[in-house]
């Protein structure tokens, strides 16, 4: 009987495996997509390793597409036109892309496989976007849970980009992290400076970017961006503007805030930071030396929860409701937002019901 069992598990054991091999045989050939070509906007032929996707393969020939949340496919930053070859729309693809983007094509470009030819279409900014080897000039913290991070450039050894743009952080595997992930991060300085530029990086809780700059990051070190990406940037017209960021959604305004200073402006202007506590507060006699130096500029900090033992003698709950105080026509007024998504949706409704055109309302979500 014994022997009757033994025997049966020896055949069933032997079948398993011969599948398992017949599997892992089916699946090199099958995967194997050999070496395929990308057209791109009908100009330009790129060849790359099937089976990857379009967006680590471009990325692999020096073209990058905005990831700003890695790939995870949560962004939407990625979106390219796919005219030919981009097999079917995942459901992962759907939750981000309109009834007319669907139509006309658009796909996200990390979550498409390249697995027979493809022909697209991208802007052709695009080609501008850099990798960009580093070494970290200062570290400096601002608050307990926010640090500015300046960045020399070694090669390529300038940059150009629009006051409000972002890049891409590369990590490197730490502790038990063992994957390398990308993060969109605003530069937080201004354009003038080609050589470095500085990014305000705020630790997000078990976050695998945050944790590795905040614990493991010294001065000394040599980092990999790309960019910059993003069309956040101050559009040149005379209207009023009003900004509202708080915590690390500071790093973009300061930047449109020097190059401001640079050039001049007589728009009216204000910017409301809204933050917890005073804790959360820096920058702030930074953020009042604008005042001085562009008299049309207005800083005002608001605490949404302050103790009575801070004396804090400033405004407090949401910044919203500061708005009528300095909006003197909705219709001529443009906004910049930029923070959590949260923050941009009450702020962005509160400003429309005032007036203000939804096409005048200009955001980057950090979430
Ligand atoms: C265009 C753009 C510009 C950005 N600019 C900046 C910037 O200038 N400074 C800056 O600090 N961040 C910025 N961010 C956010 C940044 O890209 C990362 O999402 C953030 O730093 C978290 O990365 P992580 O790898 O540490 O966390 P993850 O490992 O990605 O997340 C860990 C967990 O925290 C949650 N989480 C992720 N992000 C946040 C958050 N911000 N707050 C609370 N919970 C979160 C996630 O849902 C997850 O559960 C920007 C994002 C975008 C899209
Ligand atoms: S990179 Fe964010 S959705 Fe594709």
């Amino acid at each position: 009987m014994i022997k009757l069992i033994l025997t049966d598990i020896a055949i069933l054991t032997v079948v398993s495996v011969f599948f398992a091999i017949l599997l892992v045989i089916a699946q090199r050939f099958l995967s194997n997509y050999g070496i395929l070509k990308i057209n791109i906007n009908g100009k330009r032929d790129v060849s790359v390793k099937g089976g990857n996707s379009l967006l680590s393969s471009l990325s692999e020939e020096q073209i990058f597409i905005p990831s700003a949340c890695g790939g995870r496919g949560s962004c939407g930053a990625c979106k390219c036109k796919v005219i030919e070859g981009g097999g079917p729309l995942l459901p992962t693809e759907k939750p981000l892309l309109t009834k007319a983007e669907m139509d006309s094509g658009i796909r996200l470009a990390c979550q498409v496989k390249v697995k027979t030819e493809i022909k697209i279409d991208i802007p052709e900014s695009i080609f501008n976007i850099r990798r960009f080897k580093t070494r970290i000039a200062k570290i400096e913290d601002y608050t307990y849970d926010t640090k500015g991070i300046t960045f020399e450039l070694l090669e390529p050894g300038t940059i150009s980009f629009k006051a409000g743009q972002y890049m891409q952080l590369e990590t490197q595997p730490y502790g038990k992290v063992k994957q390398k992930v990308v993060r969109a991060y605003s530069i937080s300085s201004g354009p003038q400076n080609d050589k470095q530029f500085q990014l305000i990086i705020r630790l997000v809780p078990e976050g695998m970017c945050t944790t590795w700059v905040h614990n493991y990051l010294k001065e000394g070190d040599e980092v990999y961006l790309t960019g910059p990406y993003g069309d956040f940037f101050i559009r040149d017209t005379d209207a009023d503007i009003i900004f509202v960021a708080g915590g690390s959604g500071k790093a973009p305004i300061k930047s449109m805030l020097e190059d401001l200073e640079v050039k001049g402006t007589d728009r009216k202007m204000t910017y409301f930071f809204g933050a917890r506590t005073t804790k959360d507060l820096y920058l702030t006699e930074y953020m009042q030396h604008f005042e001085q130096v562009l008299p049309t500029f207005q800083y005002i900090p608001v605490l949404s929860h302050p103790s009575a033992d801070e004396n804090w003698n400033g405004r407090t709950g949401f910044v919203m409701p500061f708005f009528k105080e300095v909006m003197r026509d909705p219709k001529n007024t443009e906004a910049y937002l930029c923070g959590s998504p949260g923050m941009i949706n009450a702020v962005t409704k509160a400003l429309v019901e005032m007036g203000v055109p939804t096409e005048k309302i200009y955001y980057d979500s950090f979430g």
